[in-house]
């Protein structure tokens, strides 16, 4: 990325749009040096696009119907990143797995956040996996996306703990409020140049 330019960001969202928020906040407080280009919804209800309009962001509603192959819906997904010239994919509580075609459309430029310190509790509902492992702490993981169901290399994680009482919805909560700040400054990390992925480790500089 280049550290001069506001880097152009495509967000792809499914739901309630809270991380596409806080990446929002930090881009209007002048702490992010990016401006998101579209917001791709696979979902027309999902408040993530009231959200972005509201802040006139382009928003795209791109759901799966008419696409039976994963692959023709990422190729759909591709030319509309491709048309608001996106540099850095953002999945924001995205919940479709990527295909090849996505991923090799932005080498390294696609981010995600996912609701548990990776490698554990890969895929759906990790958060009760938390729970129902046992864990005492969990927590968030920002890593590129490769092709992989959540294997991509691992740029920054936070560490929540996991309450005795827990819920699924009760620890969500807490995740959440550490993936708000755990994926801006992941992103600012990668705008700002300072990420290099060697194998499957990330180094930053300072
Ligand atoms: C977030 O908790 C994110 O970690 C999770 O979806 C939520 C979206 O919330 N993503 C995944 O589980 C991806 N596997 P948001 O729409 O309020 O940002």
């Amino acid at each position: 990325m280049s550290a001069n330019l506001p880097c152009r960001l495509g967000v792809l969202v499914s739901g309630s749009g809270t991380n596409l928020q806080a990446i929002i906040d930090r881009i209007e407080a002048g702490d992010l040096c990016a401006e998101i280009a579209c917001v791709i919804s696979n979902k027309a209800d999902a408040f993530a696009l009231t959200r972005a309009a509201r802040h006139g962001i382009p928003v795209v509603v791109h759901e799966n119907a008419g696409f039976p192959e994963r692959q023709s819906y990422d190729a759909t997904t591709v030319e509309i990143l491709r048309s608001h010239k996106v540099d850095l994919v953002i999945l924001a509580g995205f919940m479709r797995i990527l295909t090849d075609v996505m991923v090799n459309a932005f080498p390294s430029a696609i981010m995600n956040i996912h609701p548990a310190l990776l490698p554990s509790f890969q895929g759906l509902h990790a958060q009760q996996q938390a729970i129902d492992y046992g864990v005492r702490y969990s927590g968030c993981t920002v890593h590129f996306v490769d092709c992989g169901t959540d294997t991509g290399p691992i740029i920054l994680q936070s560490v929540v703990p996991v309450e005795q009482d827990d819920t699924e919805a009760t620890l969500s909560a807490r995740i959440q409020k550490a993936e708000h700040h755990t994926f801006a400054a992941a992103i600012k990390l990668v705008v700002e140049g300072k990420i290099q992925v060697i194998g499957r480790k990330v180094r930053i500089s300072a």
